[in-house]
């Protein structure tokens, strides 16, 4: 394989050091990294204000893809780096698809988390701000193309494991979103000879996951429902330490980007304290959309078998090194 040309944004807290983790691993496995580095994130924001530069956008549109650790440090205000960064990453890159596993005891399942839509879009506004008559509206943005090619990739996912899929939304509430999407999975599913289909409200579905979540096989769901319930996942799946995820352009008109579930944990940054699990499978999730589908089932087996693995940052990452290497 050749070497892929892979930008890394460590970002903030516990970001870079579980990202030099999973570079760590990857490169134990054999893979051939070209890396380019970019300081980016809420730390680099409180030093000079920049967020994400234009040229820096344009460059990554040529890169293989991008790993990510985590953004957001204490004292930048909410969304800065968020929507100027992850977010206008994911919409400006048309990342349109989030893919998050989860393994729970003798069970797998996945997430398809629609990533450009929904509440996340940033319609809305202020009116009569700061007078005791204030509105603040903040729609969700829901386009039949965006729906149907999240759904899509839902059902083709599923194509390779238990043909089951489960739309989550919240129909009976959300009666113009909820139509749509309704609509859209319907007309999909119509097209997938034998698949067995099904329907939760979002917040059934929060019992369900803590309760009987081999219910599931690929679910796929709304910007919004799709972040909340999948840090429920990781919750009842081992913790958010091995969540990881893939914002995929499946379309492969740009790079796509890899970062674990979780944050940048200020709390715990520097302490060299993080599991660096949900990063590696994370990059195992990179190299497996690369086409070192080899190397990342490795990755994965060695996270899987250490998933409950006490130890330091480093520590896990040199074990995982090790267990890849022979
Ligand atoms: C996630 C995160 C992001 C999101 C934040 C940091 C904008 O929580 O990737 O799940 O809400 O999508
Ligand atoms: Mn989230």
């Amino acid at each position: 394989m050749a070497k892929h040309r892979i930008g890394i944004v460590g970002g903030d807290g516990i970001g870079p050091d579980v990202v030099a983790e999973g570079l760590k691993v990857m490169e134990a496995a054999g893979v051939e990294i070209d890396r380019v580095d970019y300081d980016l994130g809420g730390a680099r924001y409180l030093r000079d204000g920049t967020v994400l530069p234009d040229e820096v956008l344009e460059e990554w549109r040529g890169l293989d893809a991008i790993y990510l650790g985590a953004v957001g440090a204490p004292g930048v205000p909410p969304g800065v780096i968020e929507r100027g960064l992850l977010l206008r990453m994911r919409f400006e890159l048309d990342l349109y698809v989030n893919i998050r596993p989860f393994r729970a005891p003798g069970h797998d399942f996945v997430v398809v988390r629609e990533n450009t839509e929904g509440t996340y879009a940033g319609e809305g506004g202020f009116l009569r701000k700061g007078t005791p008559h204030e509105i603040a509206t903040q729609g969700s943005v829901n386009t039949r193309m965006g729906a149907e090619r999240a759904i899509r990739y839902a059902f083709d996912l599923a194509a390779g494991r238990d043909e089951h899929v489960t739309l989550v939304h919240k129909t009976n509430v959300l009666t113009f979103s909820g139509d749509l999407w309704q609509r859209a999975f319907d007309d999909v599913a119509a097209e997938y000879d034998g698949f067995e289909t099904a329907y939760n409200h979002v917040d059934a579905a929060c019992i369900y996951f803590v309760e009987s979540p081999q219910r599931y096989d690929v679910i796929v769901t709304d910007n919004l429902f799709g972040d909340i319930l999948t840090d429920l996942g990781g919750a009842v799946s081992g913790g958010v330490g091995l969540a990881a995820s893939a914002n995929l352009n499946p379309a492969r008109t740009g790079p796509s980007m890899f970062e674990p579930v979780h944050g940048s944990a200020p709390d715990i940054a520097g302490q060299n304290k993080a599991n660096p699990i949900a990063a590696v499978l994370s990059g195992a999730m990179m190299l497996d959309f690369l086409g070192e589908s080899e190397a990342a089932a490795r990755i994965e087996a060695a996270c899987h078998a250490n998933a409950e693995t006490i130890g330091s940052t480093t520590e896990i990452g040199d074990l995982l090194a090790a267990a890849v290497a022979d």
